[in-house]
C-alpha cells in the first residue's frame, strides 16, 4: 500500500494529439495490453479512462529512480481521439483533467490536431508535457525495451543521434511558432516556463518510465491544493449504454469525492434532470480500459479519481443518445 499522508486523490491526466500519433498505443504500452488493435479502423472514437495504481507506476519506473516518492494513490489517464471530427471529445477530455500529455509523432512534427489540442490546453490553462513518440522509427534505432530514455539514447549510433537532433530541433522550432518554449526534459532548466519533451516509443517502451515519473512527480509537486481530496462529489458523464448483465450503465469520471452503492444521483438530461440511485458501482480491473468490454469489479464505495460504470435506471431514450449529446453532469446525494 502507498503512503498518502497528504490525503491526495489520483491526478487525472488526459492524452491528446493528432490522429495516429500513438496515444492509445502509449497507454497500451504502460498497461502491457493492446486496446488499439480492437478499435474500428484503429481510430479512437470515444473517451477512455484507465486507472494505474501507484504500485504499477513504481514498478515501471524503478529502473529510472528506485526510491521515487509517490504520494498519490495512482494516476487516472483519459484517452481522447485525435481524428478531426472529435473536437468535442477532446474538449471534454481536456476539461476533465489536471494535466495532460500532448503526443507528437517525431516523424511528422506538429499537425493540425496537435495545434488544436495545444489551444484547448492553453485556453484552460492546463499544464502538459510533450511525448515525442515513435523514436523507434528513426533509421537504425536500436531497441532497448522499456528503458529510461537516457539509457536508450546512449546505445544509439551517431547517425541515429544526428537524425534525432535534427527532428527535435525542427519540432522545438514549430512549438516556438506557436508561442511555446520547449526542451528535452532532462536538459530543461526552466521547468514551468519551458515545456518538457519526453522522447518515447509506444512499440518498444523507451522513455515510458520517464513519462510516468515526470507526470506523477510534477503533479504531486505543483498541484497539492488541487489534488487534495474533498468530500464534495465532482463527476462527469461520458456515456450511457446497456451492458449485458448490468442493464443501463452510465460511464463516468469521478473527479473528486466518493460515491457509494445506493447513493441517490441526479443526472441532468436534455429533457431535464432525472433522479435515480446507484444500483451497482463497477470499475474495470486496474490498468484496464473503461470503454472496452470486460469483467467488472463491484465496489461498495469508490474514491476519486476513477473511471466508473454506474448501473442505474435512466430513461430508455438515453440509451440511444449519441455521445455528443448526452447529459454531462451528475449530482449526488449521500444515502442516509
Ligand atoms: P487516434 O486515437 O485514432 O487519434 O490514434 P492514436 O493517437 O491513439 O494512435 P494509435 O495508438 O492508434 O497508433 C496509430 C498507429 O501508430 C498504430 O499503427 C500504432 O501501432 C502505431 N504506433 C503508435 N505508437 C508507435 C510508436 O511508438 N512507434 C511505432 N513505430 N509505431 C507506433
Ligand atoms: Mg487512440
Ligand atoms: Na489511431
Amino acid at each position: 500500500p502507498v503512503q498518502n499522508e497528504q490525503n491526495l486523490r489520483s491526478p487525472i491526466c488526459c492524452i491528446m494529439g493528432h490522429v495516429d500519433t500513438g496515444k492509445t498505443k502509449l497507454l497500451g504500452c504502460i498497461r502491457g495490453t493492446n486496446v488499439q488493435e480492437g478499435e474500428a479502423g484503429g481510430i479512437t472514437q470515444q473517451i477512455g479512462a484507465t486507472y494505474f495504481p501507484a504500485e504499477n507506476i513504481r514498478e515501471r519506473t524503478k529502473e529510472l529512480k528506485a526510491d521515487a516518492k509517490l504520494n498519490v494513490p495512482g494516476l487516472l489517464v483519459i484517452d481522447t481521439p485525435g481524428h478531426e471530427s472529435f473536437t468535442n471529445l477532446r474538449s471534454r477530455g481536456s476539461g476533465l483533467c489536471d494535466l495532460a500529455i500532448l503526443v507528437v509523432d517525431i516523424m511528422h512534427g506538429l499537425e493540425p490536431q496537435t495545434i488544436e489540442s495545444l489551444n484547448l490546453l492553453k485556453m484552460r490553462n492546463t499544464d502538459f508535457l510533450i511525448a515525442l513518440n515513435k523514436v523507434d522509427r528513426l533509421y537504425g534505432w536500436k531497441s532497448c525495451r522499456n528503458a529510461p530514455i537516457g539509457k536508450a539514447i546512449r546505445q544509439q549510433s551517431k547517425d541515429v543521434m544526428i537524425e534525432f537532433n535534427m527532428r527535435l530541433t525542427q519540432i522545438i522550432t514549430q512549438f516556438k511558432e506557436q508561442g511555446l518554449n520547449t526542451e528535452l526534459y532532462y536538459k530543461n532548466k526552466e521547468m514551468g516556463e519551458t515545456y518538457n519533451i519526453v522522447p518515447t516509443s509506444a512499440i518498444s517502451g523507451e522513455g515510458v518510465p520517464d513519462l510516468l515519473l515526470l507526470l506523477v512527480q510534477w503533479a504531486q509537486k505543483t498541484m497539492i491544493k488541487r489534488l487534495t481530496y474533498s468530500e464534495e462529489v465532482q463527476c462527469t458523464v461520458l456515456e450511457v449504454k446497456v451492458v449485458e448483465g448490468h442493464g443501463t450503465t452510465i460511464d463516468v469520471v469521478l473527479v473528486n469525492g466518493v460515491l457509494h452503492e445506493g447513493d441517490q444521483i441526479v443526472v441532468c438530461g436534455m429533457q431535464g434532470p432525472v433522479v435515480t440511485s446507484i444500483r451497482a458501482l463497477l470499475t474495470p480491473h486496474p490498468m484496464r480500459e473503461l470503454r472496452v468490454k470486460g469483467t467488472y469489479l463491484h465496489h461498495k464505495e469508490i474514491k476519486a479519481a476513477q473511471g466508473i460504470k454506474i448501473a442505474a435506471q435512466v430513461p430508455v431514450q438515453w440509451k440511444k443518445t449519441e455521445t455528443t449529446k448526452i447529459p454531462i453532469t451528475l449530482q449526488h446525494m449521500r444515502k442516509k
